[in-house]
């Protein structure tokens, strides 16, 4: 049997999809050097020496006095509330990714959800005073977006009350004031290195401290609480940052300032172009100082012609997957929606930002031809 040709046909090429984020990798030769260290040296974790050096380089490079490398934000955020012994209630946003009050659960505190600020959609230190119970210990803040919190207010309010702070600074990599890093407020702040964050070690996180006691408990509360070969001072757990991560982290910081310089012109594109939309509102970027624009989230209000969830499909449709951060609210999910404070009534403004916002791709290496359809997308409506 002979087949007939089959009929020309023209080639659409289909176009890549396009992630909230990719992340951002040196390249690869560049990082075979470092695995040659790691090979001869057959030092693989355990504070080794490009832990030590990263930790160095990133006091310098964010601006503070003390870093402890880690093997990602979750188990950072459970140390330090187990470095300074938070125990009873920490009032905490539910506006935010869900191992902010899981690191609370995990170590047997009592999440208390107050309501965001409207504009910067961080915790609304207005709301922090009538949530204080004789079993408060601490606040939990959340630079949401890497948008800085209300930092004097939420700090004379824990002074006030003698409450820690312990912020989820997550987001917040880089992210300044005109007092300098963010990270250096509260009594200790915490990073994610994941890969989807502005700074990347494939996994990873940090804890950054104001003193070097408290630095080396958290470096034995890392480690097991091991603080020499025969003595355990804690239940600590294993949250080391190997020497891979670690060596990478040094690769990544080199380039860092290009990349936050593109997500910049980006975030630039989005507000010019998206400005006179009806019904669509930039989130602002909320302080006058260092930004790290790692989002760009905006909110589709009613006046859109869309929901944010019909937005949300078409945008998909055509190949570009925005994120809805955050929805669903955390005091929505089952192990937290019994608790009194995560109430359908109370949390308005949170609420509200969970059923408008959504998160626009934005990434160093986002193509122009993508930005184009998005904007054109989103205008069109
Ligand atoms: C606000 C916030 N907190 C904590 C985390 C947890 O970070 P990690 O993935 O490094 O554990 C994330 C993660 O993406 C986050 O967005």
């Amino acid at each position: 049997m002979t087949l007939s040709p089959l009929p020309h046909r023209p080639t659409i090429r289909p176009m890549k999809p396009i992630y909230v984020t990719e992340p951002t990798l040196p390249p690869l030769e560049e990082f075979i050097p470092y695995l040659q260290q790691i090979w001869d040296s057959k030092t693989l974790t355990n504070g080794g020496p490009f832990h030590q050096q990263l930790e160095a380089e990133l006091c310098r490079h964010l601006g503070v006095r003390h870093v402890s490398l880690f093997t990602n934000a979750t188990i950072a955020l459970i140390t330090a509330l187990q470095a300074l012994r938070i125990t009873g209630e920490v009032i905490t946003t539910p506006y935010s990714f869900v191992a902010t009050a899981h690191s609370l659960l995990w170590t047997g505190v009592k999440p208390v959800f107050v309501d965001v600020d409207p504009v910067t959609l961080n915790l609304d230190p207005r709301n922090i005073e009538a949530a204080i119970t004789p079993q408060t210990t601490a606040i939990m803040p959340v630079h949401c977006y890497g948008t800085p919190c209300d930092v004097d207010e939420i700090q004379r309010i824990a002074d006030t009350y003698g409450l820690k702070v312990i912020y989820d600074a997550a987001h917040a990599f880089g992210v300044r004031n005109q007092s300098g890093s963010i990270l250096n407020y509260g009594d200790l702040a915490v990073l994610s290195f994941h890969a989807t964050k502005v700074f990347n070690t494939f996994e990873g996180g940090a804890i950054i401290c104001p003193d070097a006691k408290t630095k080396q408990r958290i470096d034995h509360l890392k480690n097991f609480g091991f603080v020499d070969e025969v003595t355990v001072v804690a239940p600590g757990i294993n949250g080391k940052m190997s020497e891979f991560n670690a060596a990478l982290g040094l690769l990544q910081l080199k380039d860092l300032e290009q990349a936050i310089q593109k997500r910049q012109l980006i975030d630039a594109r989005y507000r010019r172009e998206l400005a006179g939309v009806a019904g669509i509102h930039c989130v602002p970027r909320g302080h006058e100082g260092v930004s790290n624009y790692a989002y760009f989230p905006i909110m589709v209000g009613p006046q859109y012609s869309r929901s944010r969830d019909d937005l949300y499909r078409r945008l998909k449709e055509h190949g570009i997957h925005a994120r809805r951060y955050f929805y669903p609210l955390i005091s929505d999910f089952p192990m937290y929606r019994g608790l009194p404070s995560a109430a359908r009534s109370t949390l308005p403004l949170a609420r509200q930002a969970a059923d408008q916002v959504i998160c626009l791709p934005i990434y160093p290496t986002l193509p122009e031809e993508a930005l184009e359809r998005i904007i054109s997308l989103i205008r069109a409506g």
